[in-house]
């Protein structure tokens, strides 16, 4: 069976997260890209292994089965009494405009209507229904969303098994009870999609060191992976717990643990690090404090401070992890770079990681990062493991 995931706009970023994920789930398989629209992932695994491995992605906007070029993909249907079905066309797709894509679904109206099926459709001015209008609809459980997209200079055709829930990023990020704008907040798509870079399974465990008002410790609690948050700040330290406590009792979740509180990695109490050198924990995931947001270039004065300050929390943090027993081990980490008025200035990850590490980053080809076109701070990031 062959599937296609449609990543977000950050193919590179995607395609690593899928890279990580998938392996937890599904056994064999084997991945054709086709950027910037589609992954395509060929495979004997059971659909629902497919669909929790999607479940927990951040960087991926739908997937689903490919139909191939004989398939009946309405027969399933001809049985229904009546279906709701919803059709998207991504990209620049020859042939298809709007006026083009109402004509399709009122084809296949007819089609369903021939066989005696009833049928309501929606197809978007945009071409692309929202996630919200999917989910409002219920066309997964009504009827089929038709997925058109061009891949391999030719038109492929997909029934959709899922799209993002949006719903439950924006809910993490607008209505957990704290967030702290002074220290800033990664986007919570970012913080899922550096969790699932780290290659957790449920039941592991995950250290922020950095962790402000907790948004990667929710995104990975959220998906059963236990959680242990640090921070000089003892308000952030309130905020991650008060947050942690809103997102368990919300979904009812007693089983997965967490942990949060103080700590300056750069002066450790030694009663703390004793504990942390015992504490089994399988990945690491953090954004470290990178200066204050900004708005306009940085001088590059001010961003050799910002970048030392950022190097100083690293080496403290590294040698923390040279002595602690951890066995394949990754590390998710974000590197900042600024804009400055002679150009982007940022660290090499080989000032404060040792020879033990391999930046697995080299494997997918191309710089992870997370930016827009008019970002001052651009945030990089890097995979470390360590394996002993
Ligand atoms: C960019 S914020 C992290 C934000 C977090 N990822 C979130 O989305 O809520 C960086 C955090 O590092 C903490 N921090 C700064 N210096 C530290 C140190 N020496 N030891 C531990 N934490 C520190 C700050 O208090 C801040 O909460």
């Amino acid at each position: 069976m062959t599937y296609y995931f449609l990543p977000g706009r950050l193919f590179t970023l995607s395609k690593a997260e899928l890279l990580s994920v998938l392996p937890l789930y599904v056994k064999d398989f084997t991945l054709e890209y086709a950027a910037p629209s589609v992954i395509f992932v060929k495979t004997n695994s059971l659909e629902a292994d497919l669909k929790q491995v999607f479940e927990r992605l951040g960087g991926f906007l739908g997937f689903g089965k490919v139909i191939d070029e004989n398939g009946q993909f309405l027969a399933p249907f001809m049985d229904k009494e009546k279906v709701t079905f919803g059709v998207n066309v991504y990209g620049k797709v020859d042939g298809f405009d709007y006026s083009s894509g109402k004509k399709f679904c009122e084809e296949i109206k007819k089609n369903l209507k021939a066989n005696n099926v009833a049928s309501k459709y929606l197809f978007a001015t945009s071409m692309v229904l929202s996630a919200i209008v999917v989910e409002k609809e219920k066309i997964l459980e009504r009827g089929f969303l038709m997925e058109i997209f061009k891949a391999n200079g030719k038109l492929n055709y997909g029934m959709s098994l899922g799209v993002q829930d949006i719903e439950s990023f924006a809910s993490l990020e607008y209505d957990k009870p704290y967030t702290d704008k002074r220290m800033g907040v990664l986007p919570a798509k970012l913080a899922r999609m550096m969790v699932n870079l780290a290659g957790l399974k449920p039941n592991q465990t995950l250290w922020d060191p950095f962790c402000g008002s907790g948004t990667i410790l929710l995104e990975a609690f959220k998906q059963g992976i236990h959680v242990i948050g640090s921070d000089i700040d003892s308000k952030a330290v309130r905020m991650s717990e008060a947050n942690i406590e809103w997102l368990a009792a919300k979904e009812g979740n007693k089983s997965t643990k967490y942990k949060v509180f103080k700590m300056d990695i750069l002066k450790p109490d030694s009663h703390i690090l004793g504990l942390l050198r015992k504490t089994d924990f399988d990945g690491l995931v953090c954004e470290p404090y990178m200066g204050p947001p900004a708005l306009e270039t940085i001088g590059e004065k001010r961003a050799r401070a910002l970048l030392e300050g950022v190097k100083s929390l690293y080496v403290a943090l590294f040698e923390i992890l040279e002595h602690s027993k951890l066995s394949n081990f990754n590390a998710v980490i974000i590197v900042p770079s600024y804009r400055t008025p002679r150009g982007w200035m940022t660290l090499s990850v080989s000032d404060f990681v040792g020879k033990r590490w391999t930046i697995l980053n080299k494997k997918w080809g191309e710089p992870l990062q997370w930016s827009r076109s008019d970002s001052i701070i651009r945030r990089n990031i890097f995979v470390l493991s360590k394996r002993n």
